[in-house]
């Protein structure tokens, strides 16, 4: 991958179970019964690759990240990576299941993305993708707008997160005429998180990242404070201290 390295698997892991859930739903409905090749698509730290080997016992399950730091957990765990980046990663042969959790929406350009996914399935392949919707949330509405608004607003002028993915009527227009079967749905589920602010540590571990990087750990102090505050209130803590994050998620399910 091209780019500063930005992961870090320890502060991403904090909240394990929570980033787990999406892809154990996404997993257990992909519609193939016994592919010879699975591929983890910007795989992480891994945790997914163990319940796709599971799931399909008799496939050749590898994972694929752009991150050295995120990759180096899942081939310490046994599984076989490869560093690409995922904009233009091309397989080597046709694959069977192409899966990707929480990782697409990294990347721009979901009208050549997609289909380009597409064409990299084998017959009878499937795409299995699951991608936050979170702009219009708190969480990441408010980052964008203290991002602007602070003195450290000219060093992040051109620092860009994850950038809005597509409406569910757009995927299903891009990929209906290519694919034999789509499914798409949206769960939105309730985290329910623990400790000191802890929206703003789920956030550190995914789409704060760009902006955390861009400033340094010092010239970040100023920028969380700000969050922080501003996430406390959009997300208060209950009477027994636990602090619910809505999280909504897009499961799209395509095969050929
Ligand atoms: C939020 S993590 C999700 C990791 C894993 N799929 C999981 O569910 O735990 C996003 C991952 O996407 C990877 N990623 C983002 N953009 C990428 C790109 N253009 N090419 C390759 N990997 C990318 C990051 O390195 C990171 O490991």
């Amino acid at each position: 991958m091209t780019g500063k390295d930005i992961w870090d698997a320890k502060t991403y892991l904090q909240f394990e179970d929570e980033r787990l859930r999406p892809a154990l739903d996404l997993i257990a409905r992909i519609p193939h019964e016994a592919p010879k090749l699975v591929v983890d698509l910007g795989c992480g730290a891994g945790n997914a690759l163990p319940v796709l080997a599971a799931r399909f016992p008799t496939a050749r399950v590898m994972g694929v990240d752009g991150s050295a730091a995120m990759l180096a957990k899942a081939a310490a765990a046994g599984f076989e990576t490869a560093q690409a980046d995922i904009g233009t990663w091309a397989p080597a042969a046709p694959v069977d299941v192409i899966f990707s959790n929480a990782a697409l929406q990294w990347l721009d350009g979901h009208e050549a993305l997609f289909p380009r996914l597409l064409e990299c399935l084998a017959p009878g392949g499937v795409l299995a993708v699951q991608m936050p919707s979170m702009h219009a949330a708190p969480l990441r509405a408010v980052q964008d707008r203290i991002a602007r608004e602070g003195p450290w607003a000219e060093v992040l002028q051109r620092v860009k997160s994850a950038p809005p993915i597509l409406s569910p009527e757009a995927y299903y227009a891009l990929l209906s005429p290519r694919v034999a079967k789509l499914e798409m749905w949206v769960t939105e589920y309730i985290h329910v998180l623990r400790g000191e602010d802890p929206v703003v540590r789920w956030a550190m571990g995914t789409s704060l990242r760009p902006f955390l990087d861009a400033m340094g750990a010092e010239g970040s102090k100023g920028f969380l404070a700000a969050y922080a505050a501003a996430m406390r209130a959009a997300y208060p803590p209950g009477p027994d201290g636990a602090v619910l994050l809505p999280f909504r998620r897009l499961f799209v399910l395509a095969r050929k």
